[in-house]
């Protein structure tokens, strides 16, 4: 029998607090800083779209009403173009609102990844999905997440997106224990922000995930573990303890870390120079810029 996996839902993290991005991020919510002219969590919601995902479930934290408000219907703006009539405005401004079917909870407290991701748990039990960090942003040919869902077909069990990292990055990721080589790759186990000399490989866990349907059982027998959070790292190592196939992906493609000034900056950069009519224009800029640095 082939196994067929069939994704249809998205579970969309949004309730981080940012403090990587402050002051930007005092009253605005990470998630809707922009990278040229879309907030960063509709380029996550494009991607999970553009990999056959047809519903998605935010979670959301307080203060994060700016995205409820992106996606839904009847915002002021919304109205304004409207009433002036531009057509080709209001598609722009409606466009959110149609990419998928929207779901939102909150999550009340936080208390880790995994702890997020138990919040969506009633819009997702009983069948697998795809997780997705709105500020790992990853521009490839083929959507990051739909790579990892062709990886889920052959995996057969929860997947989840690697890079390689440097050993003084290691400490920031969730770092992957792999059987031998190959990609997919079976994993043997995962370790939360290890030190780097304690680190069992050097693949890095990136925002894009695959979760089978028992992570939520795993995630209720999973006590908190690094920094007292409950973390989805250790949930995923339970099911790999549980014998259950769980498997990393090197994906194609780029990831900027939006979650700081640097990533963000560098992804407008890299996003401009991806549309036709913007690359025109900002290339002479970047080429001034960049002699004058070297002349200094
Ligand atoms: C989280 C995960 C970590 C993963 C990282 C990827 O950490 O806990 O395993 O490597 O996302 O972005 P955070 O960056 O939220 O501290």
């Amino acid at each position: 029998m082939t196994f067929m996996a069939s994704i249809r839902k998205a579970v969309i993290l949004a309730a981080g607090m940012g403090t990587r991005m402050l002051p930007a991020t005092k009253a605005v919510p990470k998630e809707m800083l922009p990278v040229v002219d879309k907030p960063l969590i509709q380029y996550a919601v494009e991607e999970a779209v553009a990999s056959g995902i047809e519903e998605v479930v935010f979670v959301l934290a307080e203060g994060k009403e700016a995205i409820t408000e992106h996606f839904g219907h009847l915002s002021r703006v919304e109205a304004f173009v409207r009433e002036k009539g531009d057509r080709d405005l209001l598609a722009q401004v409606r466009a959110p609102s149609n990419l998928a079917r929207y779901e939102y909870v909150l999550q009340d407290r936080p208390a880790g990844i995994a702890h997020a991701v138990a919040c969506a748990r009633e819009f997702v039990e009983g069948e697998p999905f795809a997780l997705i960090f709105p500020d790992d942003l990853i521009v490839s040919r083929t959507p990051c997440t739909a790579q990892l869902v062709d990886a889920y077909t052959s995996c057969g069990g929860s997947v989840i997106a690697v890079e390689q990292v440097t050993p003084e990055e290691v400490p920031s990721y969730g770092i992957v224990d792999p059987v031998g080589s190959g990609n997919p790759v079976r994993l043997k186990g995962l370790v939360e922000k290890p030190a780097a000399a304690d680190a069992p490989s050097n693949l890095g866990v990136v925002g894009r995930y695959i979760l089978g349907p028992s992570i939520f059982q795993h995630i209720e027998r999973t006590p908190p573990g690094k920094n007292g959070e409950y973390q989805l790292t250790d949930a995923l190592a339970s099911q790999v303890a549980a014998g259950e196939p769980v498997c990393a992906y090197a994906y194609e493609g780029r990831r900027f870390d939006t979650g700081r000034p640097l990533g963000l900056l560098v992804a407008g950069v890299e996003v401009a120079l991806c549309r036709p009519e913007l690359r025109e224009k900002l290339l002479p800029h970047l080429h001034r810029l960049t002699e004058r640095s070297v002349t200094g």
